[in-house]
């Protein structure tokens, strides 16, 4: 008989579905993370994070109102303890601590995390809703968890503490859940999978306590509750232009930006306890979509609250940001596909530090692709989002990013070297200047450093010691062109990744790794006729020269000021894209300036000619979309473009014209 092919997946489908029968439990991840603490920054890196410590992230403690209060019993703050603000804070700046090793910070998490278990009251629940008569919602919780769950893998003897407190709260959640969805929302419903990330990592892998099937029907409740992703994600039901004009088919919050972002890790989530392949399958295909109709080059997407479409004048939230590195994190390590990490790696390196100060004293609500000021604005381009969003300062539009952004390069470092679950294997998944120290599969001890200005080198150093052998392996990214790796100053060979990683098997004692990953330079079609420019992992853009005025300024942290950046030179460029040339000045001293990201400071940068050419401005503040083929209207130039995340007024789509006549 001749299968077709119909055949065969049905009867694939066949041998896969019994799978939710006959296997119980939870389905492996591909790599398994290493627990907070054993991977570290080094170089640029670890200075980036002290950046992030000394700036605005480390000090909101000593003054933010959301997070200053050392008790909640005064419950003045919606947003403040276990409703919002004290949860995310606490969920990034356990990372933060540890990874800088700051004994400060860490003393203030190791505050929270005591005051929020010793106020359980006798029912199990969490938060400041405890001997009041407020409603009682579960999401306020999650990112707690996510921050608790940190601070066990750091110092695993913390978990005598933390796990029964939570298998407590999850007691009585899933009584809760049962009495008709009591503690859910509207937020809740959509967020539903940190809940179960949660009940997954750190109870079910590491400490189930007998309580397996607790755990399983909780998270089965907390899904059919909770938003359904799989529909969300189909391509019949997925918005493809901005969302402002659509009816949602469901919950209107499904497309919100940063509910999406933490929504990447719902299907992968599932499909732990479904064992579903479809439930990956709709993962990726989602993934794929919300990129393709509201990408950015700057590799993150576009939501001004809700998605926004491909415009470059719409804007991306700095919550999303970080939240959809760490969901991308999560979505590699549990299908394995690299397309995820080399997304993460874009974001970190270009979306995230563009939103930011160079100092990380202030932050925007919402980025631009093309942002040619940084200012109230009149009229506001943003259809739900407010006039100030895209203002660097201390709580711009909203407080969450304020406290929500310090767990993204907190949370990339920790999830820069992954292990196969077996554990005879290191992977090696960020670019970038790193160490880590684990201990592999039969108690080998491995040492890895990893010396690089990647992503302002091509070129990195690896140093392994180990006391026996293993295999490494190290992602080689989709953009690198004849990379090549030498082993023990081998002679180099081309790299041969497979899966989108290069394995080397190590010996025991000391192994050196020599990695070359050049790139070409590349355009990226986009709206209008317009092109951005990346090589690598950067993507650059013409960075506009401002001035900077002092809108307001904290009355108990001076640094704290929310700033409006003007234009002082044109930007109305068109580029011949034939002339486009990279140029390397690495730094003599070997060392990068600190910080790195801001105006002139990357030592890489592309060359352009270029001519000026009519472009509006939307307003008085935003640029119209490029325009399409158009005539120059002044002499030929030359311009410079440099990384984004470098840039805080730029134009990162342009407008092409033919200049070599
Ligand atoms: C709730 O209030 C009672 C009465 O004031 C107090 O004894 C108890 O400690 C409080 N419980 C918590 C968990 O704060
Ligand atoms: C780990 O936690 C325990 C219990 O709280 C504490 O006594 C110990 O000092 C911590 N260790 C480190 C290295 O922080
Ligand atoms: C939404 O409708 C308004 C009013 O008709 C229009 O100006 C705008 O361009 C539409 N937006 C999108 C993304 O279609
Ligand atoms: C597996 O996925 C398919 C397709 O989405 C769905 O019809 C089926 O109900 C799922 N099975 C389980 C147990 O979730
Ligand atoms: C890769 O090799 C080809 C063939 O030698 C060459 O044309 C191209 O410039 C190289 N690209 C990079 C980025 O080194
Ligand atoms: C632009 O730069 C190129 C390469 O350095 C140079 O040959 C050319 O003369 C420059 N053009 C202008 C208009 O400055």
């Amino acid at each position: 008989m001749r299968l077709s092919f119909t055949t065969i997946s049905i009867f694939l489908s066949l041998i896969r579905a019994p799978g939710v029968v006959s296997q119980t439990g939870l389905a492996p991840k591909q790599f398994l993370n290493l627990p907070l603490g054993e991977v570290k920054p080094a170089g640029w890196l670890h200075d980036q994070l002290m950046v992030q410590t000394n700036g605005l992230a480390g000090h909101e403690h000593d003054f933010y109102d959301y997070v200053a209060e050392t008790d909640w019993t005064g419950g003045s703050s919606y947003y403040s303890n276990l409703e919002e603000a004290g949860s995310y804070w606490f969920n990034g700046m356990v990372p933060n601590g540890v990874l800088a090793n700051d004994a400060t910070i860490q003393s203030q998490t190791q505050y929270f995390l005591d005051y929020v278990l010793d106020h359980q009251d006798s029912t199990g629940w969490l938060g400041p809703e405890v001997n009041t008569t407020k409603p009682r919602y579960l999401w306020g919780r999650y990112p707690f968890f996510f921050g608790a769950i940190q601070m066990v893998e750091a110092n695993s003897s913390l978990a005598g503490r933390v796990v029964p407190a939570l298998h407590t709260f999850v007691k009585l959640a899933n009584t809760m859940l049962h009495n008709n969805g009591e503690g859910l929302e509207d937020w809740t419903n959509t967020r539903w999978e940190d809940f179960v990330m949660t009940l997954q990592w750190c109870l079910y892998d590491f400490y189930p306590d007998g309580n397996e099937e607790l755990l399983l029907d909780t998270m089965q409740l907390l899904k059919s509750y909770g938003d359904p992703w799989e529909e969300v994600f189909k391509e019949e039901y997925f918005p493809k232009t901005a969302v402002e004009n659509l009816t949602n088919p469901f919950p209107f919050l499904t497309w919100h930006g940063v509910n999406m972002a933490e929504g990447l890790k719902a299907l992968p989530a599932t499909y732990r306890f479904t064992h579903n392949q479809s439930d990956l399958d709709a993962a990726s295909l989602g993934w794929d979509l919300l990129f393709q109709y509201h990408g950015r080059p700057s590799g993150i997407f576009a939501a001004d609250e809700y998605l926004a479409g491909l415009e470059a004048a719409r804007g991306t939230e700095l919550c999303l940001v970080v939240e959809t590195m760490f969901s991308g994190s999560y979505l590699y390590q549990v299908i394995g596909d690299p397309k995820f990490a080399d997304r993460v790696e874009r974001v970190a390196y270009n979306a995230l530090p563009a939103t930011l100060t160079g100092d990380m004293w202030s932050r925007q609500y919402l980025q631009q692709q093309n942002q040619i000021a940084a200012k109230n604005m009149n009229p506001d381009p943003f259809p739900t989002d407010g006039s100030y969003s895209n203002v660097f300062g201390l709580e711009p539009n909203y407080p969450c990013c304020t406290v929500n952004h310090p767990q993204g390069y907190p949370k990339f470092i920790s999830n820069a070297f992954v292990t196969s679950p077996d554990k005879t294997s290191l992977v090696h998944v960020y670019l970038g200047p790193f160490s880590t120290q684990t201990t592999l599969a039969d108690g080998n001890q491995v040492t890895v450093t990893v010396d690089t200005l990647y992503p302002f080198s091509d070129t990195l150093t690896t140093t392994i010691e180990a006391a026996g052998a293993f295999t490494y392996r190290v992602r080689i990214p989709s953009w690198v062109a004849n990379g090549t790796i030498s082993v023990n100053g081998a002679q180099a060979e081309a790299v041969s990744p497979s899966n989108g990683l290069h394995s080397v098997s190590v010996a025991a004692g000391t192994t050196t790794i020599v990695l070359n990953l050049p790139a070409e330079i590349t355009l990226e079609p986009r709206p209008h006729g317009s092109v951005a420019v990346h090589r690598g992992p950067l993507h650059y853009a013409f960075d506009i020269a401002r001035t900077q005025k002092v809108l307001a300024q904290n009355a108990q942290e001076a640094r704290a000021v929310d700033l409006e950046f003007d234009a002082t030179v044109p930007w109305q460029y068109a580029l011949d894209t034939s002339s486009l040339r990279f140029q390397y000045s690495p730094p003599a001293s070997g060392v990068l300036p600190s910080p790195v990201y801001d105006s002139g400071l990357p030592p890489m940068s592309i060359s352009a000619t270029a001519c000026q050419i009519d472009w509006s401005v939307a307003g008085d503040t935003f640029a119209s979309p490029p325009p399409t083929s158009p005539e120059c209207t002044g002499p030929t130039t030359n311009i410079t473009l440099w990384p984004f995340g470098a840039t805080k007024l730029r134009i990162g789509e342009f407008p092409t014209v033919n200049l070599t006549a």
